[in-house]
C-alpha cells in the first residue's frame, strides 16, 4: 500500500466528501483519500466508500425521517421563507464491491423554513428501479450506469434514481440524474407522484435529462439537455427549452459532440448554449467486463462549443483545448465579443475512484479542482479557447445566486478547504467570491466538520444579487456525522452562522441542493 493509500479513517471519510459531495477539512488529503475508495473496493480490510462502517458522508441511512420543529441555535431570520432541498445517493441495498459512491437510490430531503420554525423531512425518490428492488427485496442494479449488469427481471424498466440534483418545476420537485428522465415528488410531502416525468409526454421515457438544467434569468423558462440522447454510446446531445407558464417544449435541437464523454453540466446565456466536453469517456468494453460506464482518457483533448440558443445547431463551433476536466459551471455571460464560461477545472481525472483508461494509478493532485474562466470569441477563426485561473480555491461544487443562471453575475459561493492549509490553517470553509474585485471571504468551520455544497437564498424575489443567506450542511466528524444546517449572512460569511439548525441524526447524503422561495410554493 502506498503512502497516499495508507490514510487514516478520518481522511478516508473525506474521500466521498472532498471529491463528490462537499469538502472535508483535509484538502488534498481529501482527494488522496479517494485512494481509500478505490483500494477499498478491492482490499477487504477497508470498506468501500459509502458502505456501512466506512464513516463516509455517503454512508447509507435508508431511514426516511420526519422531524417537525427542529432545534435552532441562534436567531433564525424571520424573512427566511422557503425550502432547502437536496438529494444524494443512499443505496437501498448494499453496493457490491467495485461499485462507486455515485450509485444508489436518490434520497431527497427538505428543510422547510417559515415563521422562525424548521421542519425536516426526507423521502426516497421512488422510481421504477426503487420499486422493483423493493418488491424483490434485493438489489437488481449492481453497477453504476451499466445496464449489462442489471438483473434480467428489470429489463425495460427505468433506471432513474434521482440522486444528483433537484429542481422546482411548477410546484413539483424533480429529482434528477443525467442518464434518465426526472422523478417527480410532491413539494410538501416529498412523496413520489411520477416515477418517469416526461413533461406531459413531451420527452421520450428513455430521454436522458441533465442534473443541471438552467432557469432563464429573463423569461423564467427552463433549458435542459440530454447526452447519449439516442441510446447507449450515442454521440447525440438533445437541447431544449421548456416554457415557464405552459410547460410546453418551445424548441429542441440535436447536436453531435466530438466524442462520447460525461457532460455533467453546461452553460446558457441570453443568446448561446455552451458545452465543455471532457475525456471522461464511455468505456463499453469495461462495462461488458462488469465495470462502470466511464474511464478517464489521460490523452484526451477537451472541446468547448457553443451555438445560438433556439436555433438548429448548425452554427455550432468547437474550440480545442488540452486535457482537463470541468464538471460544474458556476456562471456564464458574454460581452458581445466573447463568451465567458466559469467552471471548476481539474488537470486530470476529477474522480480518482473512476478508472483511468490506460490502467495508470489515481492522480490525486490532478483531481484537485480550481475555478477557471474559459473564454472564446463570438466571431473569427480562433481554433482554441483561452483559460484563466480565477481563484486559488479548490472548489468542485461552485454555485451562484440562481437568479443569474443566464446573465452576467458578480458573486459565487463554494465549499472549499482553507486555501491556507499549506501554512497550517486547515479547516473546511464556505467561501463567497466577488468576481468583480477577484477577492473572496471565508468562514472556516474547523477541522471537525465536513461541509456539503452551499446554496444561496435571496431574502426575497427582489433582493439585489447576493443579498440573502448562504446555507449548507455541516457533518460533524466527531459526532458520528450528526449534522447541522448552518445559515450565514451571504454578505458577511466571515462572521459565521447566524443560525444553526441542529438535527439529532446524520443528514441524508447530498450531491446538490436547491433553495425554493416560499412564494414559489403552490398555493
Ligand atoms: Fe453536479
Amino acid at each position: 500500500m502506498t503512502d497516499k493509500q495508507n490514510l487514516d479513517r478520518r481522511s478516508f471519510m473525506a474521500a466521498a466528501i472532498g471529491t463528490a459531495a462537499g469538502v472535508g477539512a483535509t484538502g488534498l488529503a481529501g482527494a488522496a483519500a479517494a485512494a481509500g475508495a478505490v483500494s477499498g473496493n478491492t482490499d477487504l480490510s477497508r470498506p468501500p466508500a459509502g458502505a456501512p462502517g466506512s464513516g463516509g458522508q455517503f454512508s447509507p441511512i435508508r431511514a426516511e425521517v420526519t422531524i417537525n420543529d427542529c432545534e435552532v441555535e441562534g436567531k433564525l431570520p424571520l424573512d427566511l421563507d422557503g425550502g432547502f432541498f437536496a438529494t444524494g445517493p443512499d443505496p437501498q441495498y448494499p453496493r457490491v464491491p467495485g461499485n462507486i459512491m455515485f450509485d444508489g437510490e436518490g434520497h431527497v430531503r427538505v428543510f422547510r423554513i417559515k415563521n422562525g420554525r424548521v421542519d425536516y423531512r426526507t423521502r426516497y425518490a421512488k422510481g421504477e428501479r426503487y420499486l422493483a428492488q423493493d418488491k424483490a427485496r434485493r438489489g437488481l442494479y449492481p453497477m453504476y450506469r451499466n445496464p449489462y449488469m442489471d438483473d434480467p427481471s428489470v429489463r425495460g424498466l427505468s433506471r432513474a434514481v434521482g440522486n444528483t440534483h433537484v429542481i422546482n418545476h411548477k410546484g413539483l420537485i424533480l429529482a434528477l440524474k443525467e442518464d434518465t428522465p426526472p422523478i417527480a415528488l410532491d413539494i410538501n410531502t416529498l412523496e413520489t407522484v411520477d416515477p418517469i416525468y416526461t413533461f406531459g409526454g413531451q420527452l421520450p421515457k428513455t430521454q436522458p435529462f441533465t442534473a443541471h438544467p438552467k432557469v432563464c434569468s429573463i423569461t423564467g423558462n427552463m433549458l435542459a439537455f440530454g447526452y447519449e440522447a439516442e441510446g447507449l454510446g450515442s454521440d447525440v446531445v438533445s437541447v431544449f427549452e421548456i416554457d415557464k407558464n405552459t410547460s410546453k417544449k418551445l424548441w429542441e435541437t440535436k447536436i453531435k459532440v466530438p466524442y462520447v464523454g460525461m457532460i455533467h453540466d453546461f452553460g446558457i446565456s441570453e443568446k448561446y448554449v455552451m458545452f465543455f466536453v471532457v475525456p471522461m469517456t464511455i468505456d463499453i468494453e469495461q462495462m461488458k467486463r462488469g465495470g462502470i460506464h466511464w474511464s478517464w482518457d489521460r490523452s484526451g483533448k477537451t472541446w468547448f462549443g457553443f451555438f445560438r440558443r433556439g436555433g438548429d445547431g448548425k452554427d455550432l463551433k468547437w474550440f480545442e483545448g488540452p486535457t482537463r476536466s470541468g464538471t460544474h459551471t458556476m456562471g456564464v455571460f458574454d460581452d458581445g465579443k466573447k463568451l465567458y464560461f466559469d467552471t471548476e477545472i481539474t488537470a486530470g481525472n476529477p474522480f480518482p475512484f473512476m478508472p483511468n483508461k490506460d490502467g495508470s494509478p489515481p492522480d490525486f493532485k490532478g483531481a484537485e479542482s480550481y475555478l477557471h474562466r474559459i473564454s472564446v470569441p463570438l466571431s473569427g477563426k480562433s481554433k482554441g479557447y483561452d483559460i484563466e485561473k480565477l481563484y486559488p480555491l479548490s472548489a468542485p461544487l461552485p454555485r451562484q445566486d440562481d437568479r443569474y443562471n443566464t446573465v452576467a453575475y458578480r458573486y459565487g459561493y463554494a465549499a472549499c478547504p482553507d486555501p491556507a492549509a499549506e501554512r497550517g490553517m486547515a479547516g473546511a470553509c464556505y467561501a463567497r467570491m466577488d468576481l468583480q474585485t477577484r477577492t473572496f471571504k471565508l468562514w472556516n468551520a474547523g477541522t471537525k466538520v465536513s461541509l456539503a455544497e452551499p446554496v444561496f437564498a435571496p431574502k426575497n424575489a427582489k433582493s439585489r444579487e447576493g443579498e440573502g443567506y448562504l446555507m449548507g450542511i455541516a457533518y460533524h466528524l466527531d459526532q458520528n456525522l450528526r449534522s447541522d444546517l448552518v445559515i450565514l449572512d451571504a454578505e458577511r460569511v466571515e462572521d459565521g452562522p447566524i443560525a444553526t439548525v441542529k438535527l439529532p441524526v446524520q443528514a441524508s447524503p447530498q450531491v446538490h441542493g436547491l433553495w425554493v422561495r416560499g412564494d414559489l410554493y403552490p398555493t
